[in-house]
């Protein structure tokens, strides 16, 4: 796609959208005029780039003067989200205003790390104290399994806790259990099942012992398939050995919005940890989703990582556009995808601690703003939500920063560092830092051909990098807590930013449906008596070549 893909004229029955605003068709004219600048003249002309585009908030450093752009690209993109109404937005989610309309619910996952305690208002009623609550309630509870007050069925101390969910109810604590590996209670390992394979489950189980094992049961509608079908399972693995229900209690608690559906599953409503409908399920660690983070690194740590998030909120809510972190991002991100049709944006942690930041960034992000349809439900003329991936930096330099370097696509990147490392072995962070260092050097500058045959001897074509790709990089002071949750709600807000500019409701999902539908549909068919025939003609085949050959070939 190019910029000129983005049309000020609406396609019919297209509403014009933000993308239509005048101050676009000027973003389009910048750009053609800076498209063909590198960014090595742009930092040759001006030795003073890295303090005009870096900005420090609390631990976290931005760095994004690797980008291109120039001061007229950043005031013209501020002004789009200024005409967006970025503040407005932002200040009706921070009010508890129903900005999640096809829904119609509030958007308050900033409420759950609200440590101000300022009064939130959700339909005439301040959910601090319920929000308060909760995290007390976490703390005391993951203080008894700690310590080993709380015992297993037999006696026991527990020893292993199991968080079955699957999205949000996953990925989030997971990403977090993760990088917090230095923070954890040595003697309490944080066990996560998520695939409805049963191959997930059966492992994680083979290596437990159900008299030691917690499971947490995550789901916020606690109705979704795959968490349910392992819980049942998880259930029936503890009451084979234990041999009493009055003993589930003991083992089993669950986070859910939905009490009726957590009581049908025999749960102990006493054990059952309470969010709310307006908390997302991406959106969600920092609510009672994160009870597995509590139970690993304590009640502390776990406010701290709340802190950390509540820091960036207020930076969020209080800096200027122009110099506010989380809206430099997320217009970085919309001038590449609108106006240099950019198709994604790789996320590279140089951290291991880090590795699982990509997939949770790839629900956050594309769940939130993989949408085609704008909030008042016409169908938009412009690309909205990229694609995410990525891995760890390092690794993907022996992998795939081949096509970064050389490839024929734009893919701005995120190079997310830490400064100080959790092991004593310098050497290899050193190395590390180094690596990223150079890479986004790398990217920047590329390898003329000129330089090229003075560097190694031969003009060779093959050996050129164009150079002039983009790269933002964000250092944290160390992994911890606090910066680990400033770090992810700035991208929250990055996302929830580009949700705004253009015009989507970034907090429902309804494109996760279908498939769910269609998926229960088709799984009593699977050993239908007779052919199945009520599909078209490839899905028909499929079904029918599964019913034959499982029936043929049953499982050994
Ligand atoms: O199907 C998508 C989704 O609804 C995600 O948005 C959510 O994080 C995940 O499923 C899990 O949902 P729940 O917590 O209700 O089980």
């Amino acid at each position: 796609m190019t910029s000129s893909d983005l049309s000020t004229i609406p396609r019919p029955g297209v509403a014009p959208g933000p993308l239509h605003r005048s101050v676009c068709a000027q973003l389009r004219a910048h750009q053609a005029a800076v498209a063909g600048v590198h960014m090595r003249e742009l930092f040759a002309a001006d030795p003073r780039r890295f303090e005009r585009f870096s900005l420090q908030v609390g631990d976290l450093l931005l760095d994004y003067s690797k980008n291109r752009i120039t001061e007229e690209t950043m005031a013209l993109l501020v002004r789009l989200a200024e005409e967006a109404d970025v503040a407005g937005w932002r200040d009706r989610m921070f009010g508890g205003e129903k900005i999640n309309t096809t829904e119609n619910r509030a958007v308050l996952h900033v409420a759950l790390r609200n440590r101000s305690n300022a009064p939130v208002m959700v339909d005439g009623e301040d959910v601090m104290p319920r929000v308060n609550a909760v995290i007390d309630r976490m703390g005391v509870f993951a203080e008894k399994v700690r310590s080993g007050e709380w015992r297993g069925y037999s006696g026991k101390r527990i020893t292993d806790v199991v968080n079955i969910g699957i999205g949000g109810s996953d990925l989030g604590p997971q990403m977090v259990y993760q990088a917090l590996k230095p923070y954890r209670h040595p003697h309490l390992k944080v066990h996560f099942i998520s695939n409805v394979d049963g191959a997930h489950v059966k492992e994680a189980l083979e290596a437990l012992d159900p008299g030691t094992t917690l499971f947490v049961v995550s789901s916020k509608t606690f109705t979704t398939q795959e968490t349910m079908t392992n819980a049942n399972h998880a259930r029936a693995w503890f009451l084979a050995q234990s041999q009493a229900v009055e003993h589930v209690a003991r083992h089993f608690v669950a986070v859910s919005a939905n009490r009726e559906a957590v009581a049908a599953f025999g749960i102990d409503p006493a054990g059952m940890f309470e969010m709310w409908d307006w908390v997302g399920g991406r959106y969600s660690l920092w609510s009672a989703i994160g009870l597995s983070i509590v139970l690993a690194v304590g009640a502390e740590r776990f406010v701290e990582l709340l802190a950390g998030a509540h820091a960036m909120d207020t930076h969020f809510r209080t800096a200027p556009l122009a110099q506010n972190m989380p809206v430099i991002l997320a217009l970085l991100g919309v001038w590449y995808n609108n106006f240099f049709g950019a198709e994604s944006h790789a996320i590279l942690p140089y951290d291991h601690y880090l590795r699982s930041l990509p997939a949770y960034l790839e629900q956050a992000d594309m769940e939130s703003n993989g949408k085609s349809v704008d909030r008042d439900g016409h169908a938009v003329d412009y690309a909205t939500g990229q694609i995410i991936w990525g891995a760890t930096g390092i690794n993907g330099q022996h992998a795939f920063y081949q096509l970064l370097h050389q490839g024929t696509r734009l893919i701005p990147a995120d190079f997310i560092v830490s400064v100080t490392p959790h092991t004593e072995l310098q050497a290899h962070h050193d190395i590390l830092i180094a690596n990223f260092l150079a890479q986004t050097e790398a990217l920047m500058r590329g390898r003329t051909l000129e330089e090229t045959r003075a560097q190694t001897g031969q003009a060779s074509p093959f050996k050129v990098f164009d150079g002039n790709h983009p790269s933002n990089a964000i250092l944290l002071q160390q992994i911890t807590p606090h910066t680990l949750g400033m770090l992810l709600a700035l991208y929250e807000h990055k996302i929830f930013v580009q949700g705004v500019i253009w015009n989507l409701d970034s907090y429902d999902q309804w494109g996760v449906e279908l498939g769910k539908q269609l998926a229960s549909r088709i799984l009593p068919e699977l050993h239908a008596p007779a052919p199945v025939g009520g599909h078209d003609a490839s899905t028909n085949a499929l079904i029918n070549y599964y019913r034959r050959m499982s029936q043929r070939h049953p499982k050994m």
